[in-house]
């Protein structure tokens, strides 16, 4: 469905204090070397309606259903207005998340049944995936640690340990469910030692 895809859409994935920024512009510089054009995004957010989505999402209050609603309306747009015009003129698209963290905070995180996710996703995305998702994994204590660090917490960054957890479940399932598309990426390793891995990864795109 939608417009012809010729470039690589790569996410990013992990919980939050996983250290996926810190790994971010590195892939970009890889890619780029390669000469081909990069559109760098994210989620929430990634256009100019999905930063003010996105404002809302990290700092109001808003019931489970809600935040659902709100992060697929972002991304509805997101994909449609950025990402899948950006594929099919050839250029690659790398997103700090997509979807993969709905399944992981909505579904694991809040509890939200994945049916109503998955209503909602094949609605918006009709099948449409990254061709490449790197999963930065760290324990619930690492990730903790490099949270408590950052100067001030977001609405997600505020939930307690147990939520994390359950995040970081979910996401490695997922991984397991669809070991092709996501890699694994130890982060609690050294920076060079991770950066060795994404030159593989990538290399294999
Ligand atoms: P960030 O801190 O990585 O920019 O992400 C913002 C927060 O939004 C992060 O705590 C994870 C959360 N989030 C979801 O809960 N569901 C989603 O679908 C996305 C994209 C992000």
């Amino acid at each position: 469905m939608g417009s012809p895809r010729c470039g690589k859409f790569i996410t990013l994935e992990g919980v939050d204090g996983a250290g996926k920024s810190t790994h971010l512009d590195y892939i970009a510089d890889r890619i780029r070397a390669r000469g081909v054009e990069l559109v760098v995004t994210r989620e929430p957010g990634g256009t100019p309606l999905g930063e003010k989505l996105r404002a809302l999402l990290l700092n109001d209050s808003m019931q489970p259903d809600t935040e659902l609603m709100l992060m697929y309306a972002a991304r509805a747009e997101h994909v449609a207005a950025l990402i899948r015009p950006a594929l099919a003129r050839g250029a690659w698209v790398l997103s700090d998340r997509f979807s993969d963290a709905s399944h992981a905070y909505q579904c694991g995180g809040r509890g939200i049944d994945a049916g109503r996710l998955q209503a909602l996703e094949d609605w918006t995305l009709a099948g449409f995936k990254p061709d490449l998702t790197l999963l930065f994994d760290v324990s619930a204590e690492v990730a903790e640690s490099r949270r408590s660090l950052a100067r001030t917490a977001d609405r997600f960054e505020q939930e307690q340990a147990a939520f994390f957890t359950r995040v970081r479940d979910a996401y490695l399932q997922r991984a397991r469910s669809e070991p092709g598309r996501i890699r694994v990426v130890d982060a609690s390793r050294s920076i060079e030692a991770i950066r060795g891995e994404l030159d593989r990864l990538l290399e294999g795109l």
